[in-house]
């Protein structure tokens, strides 16, 4: 069962075949990041302009690489929330013209819930209960999945979201945007040789992000850093011990059978090696291109939901704050 999955919630304008929730045909991706790189962040109007632009193309281009036609899909599976309304929009009117005049099933999926089953793009093979960490430009969310679509959210950042301090670190360091992978890349040169504070939250699972930010900004202001690799470095590293420590403690109280690593931030390679070396559990980590935005992971949550009877009319609409649970 092929699904065509569009996703643009954000700053990429992708689309994807993928079948049975796995096995990807194509995935194409538009990325806009020169574009924003310019104002050093995400503009919204110039967000959803680019998407419009782009959108057609790109789908075009993913039903070519997966060398289908229009009858053999089995539905058309778009993010609707959250991210930016406007960027959202684009998507979710495409995907319903595509449904209506090729009479196809409507799927609205999550998109923090594709991210998670980036992880079913591969073998699929995956046991419940299974503990989640997804870490993204807008969400630090701790889950336990106990079947498919059936979540509990554990823990959740309560100020910045882990990719939104790596955003905002890397413009501290005057690192450029986007922030995760200039730290990243500015960490090989240095040692995590900095004291910065870790918001351990005792007594809950949730994150909190701001204060090692701060406290790296007070270091800047005071010129006490002088040396932008050590910094990037020492961040990094008190970002990963917060997300790797709280995903094994929950992990364990849940005795999950896997861990699973999704979202942007989840590219990060010191994060995928520490969860891998102190996690009990086997950890399932997508490859970096799927870990980021793009569109085989909707379709391939597009299929689960369709699987479960779970389909939309054309009045679906955008969720722009949309929660996972
Ligand atoms: O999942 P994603 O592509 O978009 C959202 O849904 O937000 O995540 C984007 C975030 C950005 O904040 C970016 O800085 C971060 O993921 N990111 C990284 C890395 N690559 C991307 N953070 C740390 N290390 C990386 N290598
Ligand atoms: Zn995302």
């Amino acid at each position: 069962m092929k699904i065509l999955g569009i996703e643009t919630s954000c700053d990429e304008t992708a689309a994807a075949v993928v079948e049975d929730g796995t096995g990807i045909f194509s995935n194409q991706i538009a990325s806009q990041v020169e574009i924003h790189a310019r104002y050093g962040g995400i503009v919204p109007e110039v967000a959803s302009r680019q998407h419009l632009l782009s959108i057609i193309p790109v789908i075009e281009r993913a039903m070519t690489e997966a060398g289908v036609s229009w009858e053999d899909l089995s539905g058309i599976a778009v993010t609707v929330g959250p991210g930016l309304a406007g960027s959202l929009l684009v998507g979710v009117n495409v995907a319903k013209a595509i449904a209506l005049s090729r009479g196809l099933p409507l799927i609205g999926v999550n998109h923090l819930e594709a991210h998670i089953y980036a992880n079913w793009l591969g073998d699929g093979s995956i046991d419940f209960p299974v503990v989640c960490l997804i870490v993204s430009g807008g969400h630090s969310d701790l889950v336990l999945m106990k079947g498919h679509g059936d979540y509990v959210v554990l823990g959740r950042t309560r100020d910045d979201a882990a990719g939104e301090a790596f955003d905002k670190a890397a413009r501290i360091l005057g690192l450029g945007y986007p922030g995760g992978p200039a730290i990243e890349e500015a960490s090989r040169q240095g040692t995590a040789s900095i004291q910065l504070p870790r918001a351990w939250l005792k007594g809950s699972h949730d994150f909190s992000f701001s204060g090692v930010k701060t406290a790296l900004l007070r270091l800047v202001e005071a010129g006490k850093v002088s040396s932008v690799a050590d910094a990037a470095a020492s961040f990094q590293a008190a970002v990963v011990e917060v997300l790797v420590t709280k995903t094994v403690v929950v992990a364990r109280e849940r005795r999950a059978k896997k861990v699973l690593l999704s979202g942007g931030v989840a590219s990060n390679s010191v994060l995928r090696e520490q969860l891998v070396k102190h996690s009990p559990f086997p950890v399932l980590v997508p490859p970096p291109i799927l870990c980021t935005d793009n569109a085989a992971m909707i379709a391939a949550c597009g299929y689960y939901r369709l699987q479960a009877g779970r389909t939309d009319g054309l009045d679906l609409d955008v969720v722009p704050s949309l929660k996972l649970a």
